[in-house]
């Protein structure tokens, strides 16, 4: 068993999502809901030429496959801490190396890759927990970029009642800067994501950073 802290009941978090990970592909919900933050992604490691990329919190691995299939890196890493999500990961590729961990302690050796991404996640993760992790795993200069909710919206202040923020925490876009460079890192970009719908109803901001 990891040494390295949690948020407060993350096993059942991560239990919950292997129940959802059936629902979780239908096309509608990852149209409007995940896709977006996955094209700037997709976008940003395209512009920073990466070799080798962990994708952390990967769910079932769509964002995963992509980075595969659309920049064909050398080596592409996807991590999850549900069973579920990533049996469905598994499905989709196998060209991906799999890893059944959580964030905070991926088992990745020491600057094992040039960029490491997350979507929709790392309100889950312990967060300086997981950004120590993701340091210590990219080479120096590696990119870092972290999609999540806003909280300042109207929308996220409903995801995130005081009584669950020790399970799910979601940065402010000023937290997520202190937070970021904190852990070593430079921050090189902080907007809105963009979407086709309006921007309140899904409120989600890239970070993107590079480590010192
Ligand atoms: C909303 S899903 C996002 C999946 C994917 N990144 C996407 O955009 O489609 C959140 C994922 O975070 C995972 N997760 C939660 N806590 C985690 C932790 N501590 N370490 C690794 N994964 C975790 C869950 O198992 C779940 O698959």
């Amino acid at each position: 068993m990891s040494a390295a802290p949690t948020r407060a009941f993350n096993s059942l978090v991560t239990r919950s999502w292997s129940r959802l990970a059936r629902v979780y592909n239908i096309p509608l919900v990852q149209r409007i809901a995940y896709r977006p933050p996955q094209d700037e992604i997709i976008e940003q490691l395209r512009r920073a030429d990466i070799r080798r990329v962990a994708d952390i919190g990967c769910g079932t691995g769509i964002l995963t496959s992509r980075i595969q299939h659309e920049l064909n890196p050398e080596v592409v890493y996807g991590c999850d801490a549900s069973v579920g999500m990533l049996r469905q990961a598994k499905a989709r590729s196998g060209q991906v190396n799999w890893i059944n961990r959580r964030a905070e302690d991926t088992g990745l050796p020491d600057a094992a890759v040039d960029a490491v991404v997350s979507t929709h996640a790392f309100h889950f993760f312990d967060h300086p927990a997981a950004l120590a992790e993701f340091h210590r795993i990219l080479s120096p200069g590696g990119l870092l970029a972290i999609a999540l909710n806003n909280p300042r919206s109207r929308f996220a202040q409903l995801l995130q009642p005081t009584p669950i923020q020790s399970v799910a925490y979601f940065p402010s876009p000023d937290e997520m800067r202190s937070l970021v460079e904190a852990a070593g890192f430079r921050i090189t970009a902080q907007r809105s994501v963009r979407r086709p719908i309006p921007s309140a109803l899904v409120p989600d901001v890239l970070t993107v950073a590079r480590r010192i």
